[in-house]
């Protein structure tokens, strides 16, 4: 019997996606060219559904026409290298799918130079970590409709579910959008983690709470409506321990990235877009890895004590409120990205659907999505545009005004709070100051400038 599907490479990610597929009783045929990582896979599932292979033409053999091969290699040169050595193996109207989280340029790229040769390539982006590829990832595709209902049947199988039960798998968009969309979620995750963690930071720094208090302090927010997947893992990151210490306080706050927030931003430039939380939140990042540099300037720079803090009843309240009107934020900054990217690239996305798949399965899945589906129209991805999200936003802005103060005052760094903070108040300014810049560049340079009473373009001589 062939295989229905096949994967290339057995590494954390691909070798879950393999047992997932081999539990659903769907033929998998893995391979990878370290046959000892096939022997572990093939005894670790003990799947009739699984076979191993080691050898790339006897792996492609295996597979049932037109083939269906996930790639689940590193991004970058080793995709391009596998696309390489798999090509001449395929035949035409077979399907590569590219499951890691490649640049959506290089897969434009990709797609075209693999329709030359009549071989579909898909971006799919895949969010879920190990224990989501194996028990139900969210799958972001983007390719034709016919591809996609080749596909369809498999990847509904094993993708999560969202909350009424649908599964978190849809074709996104065009091509490239897949990874695009992949990519916006990673900006996202970015800006809810670092949310996190300066609510975290307030917390032990202002009110010395524990590791284990602040798990019960997440584990009260995860009941309300800020329960959310980065919600839950919060509470096992602070109730871990390694002998009698919490394994939190032995980590070393510098904080790493692969890539995906870095693109999210460089792709807003590009696009000429505001991303300010998720930003603010990759420069954080980057601010952390400046270890030694800001271990010399804390030496030389004195901290004011807190004074004056709220009672931690009532900062909490505040911190929960702050916190789901942040992350309404920065759902909403990321969809606003989509939008503007469907146009300028015309993915075709379906917003609705994008924010329902995002219920389940992958790492920003929250509670809250449930309404941000509702929330948007199926052509557009402007969040705040919504009546009752715009309201639900502007009744959280004491509490993030306060929280974002609270920072500020006591000296801590609260930059995920103050950019949601500044990019609502900017965003919602009929009037900003930018007429003053256009004056200053008009006096220096001669670039000109628009008027509000009349039509055209105009300069003066100022001096
Ligand atoms: C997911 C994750 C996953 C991974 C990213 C981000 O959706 O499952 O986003 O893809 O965590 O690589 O990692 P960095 O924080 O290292 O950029």
């Amino acid at each position: 019997m062939k295989s229905a599907i096949g994967i290339i490479g057995l590494g954390v990610m691909g070798a879950s996606l393999a047992q997932n597929f081999a539990n659903k009783k769907i033929q998998v045929s893995a391979y990878n060219h370290h046959k000892d990582k096939v022997d572990a896979l093939v005894k670790k599932a003990k799947s009739p559904h699984l076979i191993g292979h080691d050898i790339l033409k006897k792996f492609v053999t295996s597979l049932e026409a037109p083939r269906k091969i996930i790639l689940m290699v590193p991004a970058g040169d080793p995709v391009d290298e596998t696309i390489k050595k798999l090509t001449p193996l395929l035949s035409k109207g077979d399907i590569i799918i590219d499951g890691g989280n490649s640049f959506f340029r290089d897969t434009l790229r990709r797609t075209e130079e693999l329709n030359k040769k009549s071989i579909h390539f898909v971006g799919m982006g895949i969010s879920g970590g190990e224990k989501g590829a194996l028990e139900g990832p969210c799958i972001m595709p983007g390719t034709s409709k016919t591809v996609w209902k080749s596909l369809r049947p498999l990847l509904e199988k094993i993708a999560a579910k969202d909350f009424s039960k649908k599964p978190c798998v849809v074709n996104v968009g065009a091509p490239g959008a897949g990874h695009y969309v992949k990519m916006v979620h990673n900006g996202i995750e970015y800006a809810l983690m670092q949310l996190m963690a300066e609510s975290y930071d307030l917390l032990k720094g202002l009110y010395g709470i524990s590791n284990d208090n602040m798990a019960t302090v997440f584990e009260s927010f995860n009941d309300t409506r800020l329960g959310s997947y980065l919600m839950e893992i919060s509470i096992t990151v602070c109730q871990k321990k390694e002998g009698t210490k919490g394994l939190l306080d032995l980590i070393l706050d510098v904080s790493g990235n692969k890539g995906t927030g870095k693109w999210t931003t460089q792709e807003a430039l590009d696009l000429g877009i505001a991303l300010p939380i998720i930003t603010e939140s990759l420069f954080a990042r980057y601010i952390s890895s400046e270890k030694n540099l800001r271990i010399a300037l804390g030496k030389k720079v004195e901290r004011k004590k807190p004074e004056d803090l709220p009672p931690l009843t009532v900062f909490l309240e505040m911190l929960e409120s702050a916190l789901y009107g942040a992350f309404l934020l920065a759902y909403a900054e990321g969809f606003m990205m989509l939008d503007r990217a469907n146009t300028a690239y015309k993915f075709d996305l379906d917003f609705r659907e994008i924010a329902r798949i995002w219920q389940g399965g992958c790492i920003i899945r929250a509670k809250m999505l449930k309404d941000i589906t509702k929330a948007l129209p199926r052509n557009s991805g402007i969040l705040l545009m919504d009546k009752k999200y715009l309201k639900d936003v502007v009744s959280s802005m004491d509490s993030l005004k306060n929280i974002a103060i609270t920072g500020v005052l006591t000296e801590k760094p609260v930059a995920a709070y103050s950019a949601a903070l500044n990019s609502f108040y900017s965003m919602t300014s009929t009037h900003l100051p930018s007429n003053m810049i256009q004056g200053l560049r008009d006096l220096f340079g001669a670039h000109t400038y628009q008027r509000i009473d009349k039509k055209g373009t105009f300069h003066t001589n100022w001096l």
